[in-house]
């Protein structure tokens, strides 16, 4: 199979790197098709993205009809024959800004069952990213909803429809949680061998392997960050302290909450207990933790799970820093408040 090319940090592109795991599960998806939608979640600049578009490369080969969307950034991939179906997703990420996000999370369900139900495609995939950031964390459940309509409603003598959507936003798991609509599975960073992969395509000057991990975690987004500030982590920490107005947050916390978060920083999972829950919960609005994480069975993952617990890295057994770098960010803003 065709490993796709990757815009990564600067001018550089990379392959598609490691994930054996992911795709090998994505052959499963196609071989069999997906009950229910698949909803992955993970830390923000995982891989997400770069994984579903690297399926369409495997739905492909197992001759699908698949169309993927980005409503967020109104793009699409549209690998179909049917040419009605191209134009029409073509012209709806020309609409009007703020129009087209919509729209977009819209046709492709439509343009998935005309493939299914008029052009009588016998495989067709459908794999949304980011769309609940597009329509809003509340309606994120109609929308799954929908995904699973395309699933249940298949007429009769259809073969195989895959159904996958990625989020990175913690919020719209809890949204999508509440109904059994889909099938929600997590992703993780990438492994250290995956990462190693990806770090030997990197070209020099570049620190030890080592060093390298230890500031990512294995998060390829925060590689691109590193490379594209010189390998100045401190830039990569203070921009995520001002994106997130981290001091405004620290500055709303009782003194008691100001404590938890230092603890935290240590150890993640000493926010799981009952009175610190809402300044977990604030935690992961702000996409710098990840709570609840499921059991490291590898059924229960996209790709290989994370560690059980490794406080380098700032994992816990039920609560981890999105990245290293996350958490640094936090005990910066700590420190300058
Ligand atoms: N397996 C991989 N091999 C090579 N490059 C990768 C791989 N996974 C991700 N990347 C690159 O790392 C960067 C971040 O990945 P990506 O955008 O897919 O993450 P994401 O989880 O979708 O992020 P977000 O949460 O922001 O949507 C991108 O430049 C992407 O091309
Ligand atoms: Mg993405």
């Amino acid at each position: 199979m065709r490993r796709i090319k990757l815009p990564f940090a600067g001018g550089l592109e990379v392959e598609f790197a490691d994930r054996g795991r992911a795709i090998k599960q994505v052959e499963d998806f196609a071989e069999k098709g997906t009950r229910y939608p698949i909803i992955v979640f993970g830390p923000e600049g995982c891989g997400k993205t770069a994984w579903l578009k690297q399926s369409i490369e495997v739905l492909r080969k197992y001759g699908y009809d698949a169309i993927y969307i980005d409503p967020l950034h109104k793009k699409f991939i549209a690998y179909t024959d049917v040419e009605d179906a191209v134009k029409r997703l073509a012209n709806a990420t020309a609409e009007v800004i703020g129009v087209a996000e919509v729209k977009l999370a819209t046709l492709a369900i439509d343009v998935v069952k005309e493939l299914i139900g008029i052009w009588r495609r016998k495989y067709v995939a459908i794999l949304v990213d980011e769309v609940f950031q597009v329509i809003g964390i509340e309606k994120a459940g109609m929308y799954v909803k929908s995904l699973l309509n395309l699933v249940e409603y298949l007429p009769e003598g259809y073969e195989k429809i895959v159904v996958i959507a990625a989020t990175s936003e913690g919020l719209s798991r809890i949204e999508i949680g509440r109904h059994r609509w889909s099938e929600i599975m997590p992703i993780w960073n990438m492994t250290s061998e995956g990462f190693k992969e990806l770090y030997a395509e990197i070209p020099n000057p570049k620190p030890p392997l080592e060093d390298a991990w230890k500031m990512t975690g294995g998060n390829p987004d925060i590689l691109a960050k590193l490379i594209n500030s010189n390998w100045n982590s401190n830039e990569v920490i203070e921009k995520i302290v001002e994106g997130r107005k981290l001091r405004s947050f620290i500055t709303s916390l009782s003194i008691h909450e100001r404590k938890w978060l230092l603890e935290a920083v240590e150890d993640p999972d000493t926010l799981f207990m009952r009175e610190r829950m809402p300044l977990l919960n604030k935690l992961v609005e702000l996409n710098l933790i990840v709570d609840d994480i499921p059991e490291r069975k590898q059924y229960l993952w996209i790709d290989e799970p994370p560690p059980e617990r490794n406080l380098e890295l700032g994992i816990g057994k039920h609560v981890a820093w999105q990245t290293p770098i996350h958490r640094e960010a936090v005990k910066r803003a700590i420190v300058q408040c």
